[in-house]
């Protein structure tokens, strides 16, 4: 069956950034800033990505205003019809660079704060002073006139904070607050033994999240992203692989998920030799998770199969070695006991971090 066109691009525009988050999704391994694609080469993309039916891009990273022609590229991706989403750490912003970015025709941003106060969120972000700087961000983004939503990746050494976090959302006049349990690829899985909540206090934090949007209702919007490790079932990951959405990393890899390189054995198409449809529509690498067929028992005729999509292939990889394996966050996995492990160990673990360097 001939797959729908996606809805979204991830444009990974840079690895570069200035913080050093301990759940941080990139690689392990970074690309180069020498590597990166080239303004020309983005913006053919965003073309691409457009007249394949994306009606949105994220334009992520890394810090994506790391990057110089920001603005060049937002202009770009608006120019070729896109909604532009900027998702930021906001410690490089500026307000002549808001002004260039919206006059380019950025249409929204997403902040990021590691915590709700500056000891917190510069000891967890890696980066002194970073907290500050994201509150003078926020306000102007607002008086950019740009709509914001606050990211808050929440883990057993923030979630405490969590009610000061939805108060800062609303005094920073955000209109969407994502409260994001930290997902376990990357970097961030050599910090899961620091950073894994007990269910106990993933359990205050769904009351905090429930009551907060009663509360506020009308005037924040929280999104709410549930912990793998405490789950029966998984999440639909990228709303299954090759279905909804595709990534483009820094160097130019056409990929199904921003951790798909985290697979080995996939051979990704690049921007540089295939176009975007080319790759969705042609490339084995995504035809080789998408729909049902793929799938192992328990998935094979489960009632869930085309909601979960059998969960998440780059967690299966990481924590089985098997990308084609039944994610372990399913109970009905045979490797659903290491999530209760982890947290186990988590649980009597240190709380230092390992930042990259
Ligand atoms: Fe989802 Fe597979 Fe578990 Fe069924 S068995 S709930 S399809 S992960
Ligand atoms: Fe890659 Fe879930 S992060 S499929």
């Amino acid at each position: 069956m001939t797959p729908e066109p996606p809805l979204a691009l991830l444009a990974e525009l840079t690895h570069r950034c200035p913080l050093r988050c301990p759940y941080c999704s990139n690689p392990t391994a970074l690309t180069g800033s020498s590597d990166e694609l080239d303004t020309a080469t983005w913006s053919r993309v965003f073309a691409e990505a457009a007249a394949l039916g994306c009606l949105q891009v994220h334009l992520s990273g890394g810090e994506p205003t790391a990057r110089r022609d920001i603005a060049d590229l937002v202009r770009a991706a608006s120019s070729a019809g896109l909604y532009t989403n900027l998702i930021t750490a906001g410690v490089l912003l500026d307000a002549p660079k808001l002004a260039a970015l919206a006059a380019a025709g950025l249409d929204h941003v997403q902040l990021s704060v590691q915590d709700a106060e500056a000891v917190g969120g510069d000891r967890i972000g890696g980066f002194a002073g970073g907290h500050a700087k994201k509150l003078v961000a926020a306000r102007l983004i607002r008086e950019a006139g740009l709509p914001l939503t606050l990211n808050a990746v929440v883990h057993r050494q923030n979630l405490g904070n969590l009610p000061a976090i939805i108060e800062l959302a609303l005094a920073l006049g955000a209109g969407r607050l994502e409260v994001a349990h930290v997902q376990y690829y990357g970097w961030a899985l050599a910090n899961r033994a620091a950073l894994l909540p007990t269910r106990a206090q993933l359990e205050a934090a769904t009351a905090i999240v429930e009551a907060a949007r009663a509360a506020h209702r009308g005037r924040l919007v929280i999104d709410y992203v549930v912990p793998d490790y405490h789950a029966q079932r998984p999440k639909a990951c990228m709303g299954g692989w090759g279905r909804r959405f595709l990534a483009v990393s820094p160097a130019g890899r056409i990929l199904p998920c921003h951790a798909a390189e985290t697979i080995p054995g996939m051979a990704y198409p690049t921007v540089r030799e295939t176009s975007l449809r080319e790759a969705w529509y042609g490339s084995p690498a995504f035809a080789r998770f998408r729909g049902t067929g793929w799938m192992p028992a328990p998935c094979q005729g489960c009632e869930r199969a085309e909601q979960d999509w059998g969960g998440c292939r780059c967690q299966a990889f990481a924590l089985t070695g098997d990308a084609g394996a039944t994610d372990p966050a399913c109970a009905l996995s045979p490797h659903h006991t290491l999530l209760a492990e982890a947290v186990a160990d988590a649980a009597v673990a240190e709380a230092g971090f390992t930042y990259r360097q």
